[in-house]
């Protein structure tokens, strides 16, 4: 009989989510200025709301990457010849499935592996996709890409999707850690897939990231509530406004929350309170924006060797598709 129950292993426990998160928040609290580590917007509610991201008209990448998928799906997966699609922060998994599809007209689609830190995501995309999917193997996987890449299943030959741009909300040199460690734990034939967002007109930029709606600033607040439930906070999260600004040497979006009013906040689980001036302004997230001889030179620092690139009609976004030198 088929199992309709999705298989998921977990290499991320709640409990070393919470440890990572108390050490990461102790450490960017204490730091001047403040930062706050960006990996714990995903819960449940963090990623409700980055779907509602996807679908505003400010925010691009996820139309423009859905619009090159759906061209050149069947030639990404012709090249790469896979078996195994195996995809790294794969949230909804919405535009996977044109991958899948590609994949399946090659008459080899054998297995998909989703990994993301969100269980709630994990879970939602792997019910839909084993309806629409019968006969594809399907193995979520809880981890942390920054921590548990050599833990990743190795069956199969494998396309290895790591989309949405996410690859620029590392700083540049956790980025070439990334993708060394990733380059690392690549078979020969193996292929990488990666999405990432390009420079262009910032107006734009920022309104990507500063939406009418304000669905990204409720996201960007999420931080504060994921710190008040896990450990304890009293934060206000709407005594902080969302600023998104385009950094131009940097060639990144950066997001902060900027304290409203004087205030402290207490973290009881951490033992902590912490003080913040009226237009006190912390980090939460960077969005690096890339050119294509960037992302070249970049693969090739971490051992690998760019095959194909396609983008959006406007060249608002781009795919890279690359294999281990
Ligand atoms: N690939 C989807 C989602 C992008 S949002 C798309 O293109 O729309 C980024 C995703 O990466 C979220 O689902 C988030 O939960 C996941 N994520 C963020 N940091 C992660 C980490 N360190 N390890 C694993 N998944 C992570
Ligand atoms: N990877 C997405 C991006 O950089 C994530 C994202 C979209 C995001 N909007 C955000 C992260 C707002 C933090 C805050 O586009």
């Amino acid at each position: 009989m088929r199992s309709t129950v999705p298989r998921l292993s977990r290499y991320l426990t709640d409990a070393d989510l919470m440890a990572s998160l108390a050490s990461d928040v102790r450490h960017g609290l204490s730091q001047m200025p403040k930062a706050l580590p960006p990996k714990y917007f995903y819960d449940a509610r963090g990623s409700e709301l980055f779907e509602r991201i996807t679908r505003l008209p400010e925010y691009y990448p996820t139309r423009a990457e859905h619009a090159i998928l759906t061209a050149y799906a069947d030639d990404i997966a012709r090249r790469a010849g896979a078996d195994t699609l195996l995809e790294l922060g794969s949230g909804s998994s919405t535009k996977t499935r044109l991958l899948l599809d590609g994949m399946r007209a090659t008459g080899r689609l054998h297995g998909y592996v989703p990994v993301d830190v969100s269980e709630s995501a994990l879970r939602g995309a792997l019910e839909a996709l084993l309806r629409d999917y019968p006969g594809v193997r399907m193995h979520g996987v809880v981890a942390d890409f920054e921590r548990h890449l050599h833990l990743l299943p190795t069956e199969g030959s494998r396309l290895v999707a790591f989309l949405g741009g996410t690859i620029g909300n590392f700083p540049p040199e956790p980025r070439a850690r990334f993708l060394a460690a990733l380059r690392a734990n690549l078979h020969d034939g193996d292929r990488l897939l990666l999405g990432t967002d390009l420079v262009k007109d910032p107006h734009r930029l920022v309104l990507a990231y500063d939406d009418s709606a304000r669905v990204t600033a409720d996201f960007n607040r999420n931080v504060l509530r994921v710190i008040n439930q896990s450990l304890d906070g009293d934060f206000m999260p709407e005594a902080f406004e969302h600023v998104a600004i385009w950094d131009p040497h940097q060639e990144w979006i950066e997001m902060r929350l900027r304290s409203a009013t004087d205030q402290s906040a207490r973290i009881n689980g951490l033992d902590l309170v912490v003080d913040f001036a009226a237009g006190e302004e912390m980090r939460t997230e960077i969005s690096a924006k890339f050119r294509p001889d960037g992302v070249e030179k970049e693969l090739a620092a971490a051992g690998l060797t760019l095959e194909a690139w396609w983008t959006d009609p406007p060249g608002d976004f781009a795919l890279s598709l690359s294999r281990p030198a």
